[in-house]
């Protein structure tokens, strides 16, 4: 099946390590042109020298933290610049979980959820210009079932479900599709997961088994879905959540 990926320019914000850097990776195996960032320059640098090996496109990236609005709206114009526009949109920055108080509720909404709104509102205008586009938004499997405890990383994801699925209703007129995607828990070296299985064994283990498929996820897994969902192939999908966890979630999905 061909993705329909070559030449096409695609943006990924927090692309330097985890399930967003496996994402860049393969859009760039894919012929894509990329565009990364992370606030770190030297990550930023070292991760453009590692991808440009897997790729035919050009990849490019700046670092940059999309908590401040300007910095953030530059670097996707820069990029713009750069690649000759924008046909993918993947904002998967996010400010993780956290005991619930009011601090980590600010720092949800500003980074999960205006990180994605004022990507949004700034990508689609460069859209328009190449007649269309993909923005496919992170989410996660404790925006749809309960995890943990009631915290603004749960709730603030939620948002986005949302936000993905009216925003493609006024979007498909001017062949933009918008959707989102939930993984469940994801382990990399270095993650929140690879930190909770060292901090708290017994609820990793707990996590294993609770999954249809008896282990968690990996970056790759959920960033071959992500990249479909971007991609021409999913060119009839629009508006969904697409829940990708090994059957970790226990509803039924209608
Ligand atoms: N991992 C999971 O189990 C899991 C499950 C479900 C959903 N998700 C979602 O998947 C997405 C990726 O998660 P992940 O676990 O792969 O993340 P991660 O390993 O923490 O990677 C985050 C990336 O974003 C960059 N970053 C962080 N804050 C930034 C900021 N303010 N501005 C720009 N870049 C920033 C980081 O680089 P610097 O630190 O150098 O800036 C890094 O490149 C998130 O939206 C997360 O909620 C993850």
């Amino acid at each position: 099946m061909d993705l329909g990926l070559r030449g096409k320019n695609v943006l990924i914000t927090g692309s330097t390590q985890g399930i967003g850097r496996r994402v860049a990776n393969l859009f760039a195996e894919e012929g894509a042109n990329v565009a990364i960032c992370s606030r770190s320059p030297e990550s930023v640098n070292k991760a453009i020298k590692e991808i440009q090996v897997l790729a035919d496109g050009k990849i490019t990236g700046a670092p940059c933290n999309i908590k401040k609005k300007e910095e953030y709206e530059d670097w996707i114009d820069a990029m713009a610049e750069e690649l000759g526009g924008v046909d993918v949109f993947i904002p998967n920055v996010s400010a993780g979980g956290g005991a619930d108080s009011e601090k980590n509720w600010w720092k949800n909404f500003e980074i999960d959820v205006l990180g994605t709104v004022r990507g949004v509102e700034k990508v689609i205008p460069h859209m328009e210009e190449r007649g269309g586009g993909a923005i496919t938004m992170i989410s996660t499997t404790a925006a749809v079932e309960t995890f943990m405890m009631p915290q603004a990383y749960n709730s603030m994801k939620a948002a986005l479900i949302t936000y993905a699925k009216q925003l493609s209703q006024e979007q498909g007129d001017k062949n933009i599709r918008v959707n989102s995607i939930s993984p469940g828990p994801i382990f990399f070296d270095g993650g929140a997961w690879d930190m909770i299985k060292t901090s708290n064994q017994k609820f990793y283990e707990k996590t294993e088994k609770t999954h249809a498929l008896g282990r968690l996820g990996t970056p790759e897994e959920v960033a071959k879905c992500i990249v479909f969902l971007s991609s021409a192939a999913a060119s009839w999908v629009t508006g969904v959540n697409f829940v990708v966890d090994g059957g970790y979630t226990k509803r039924v999905q209608f």
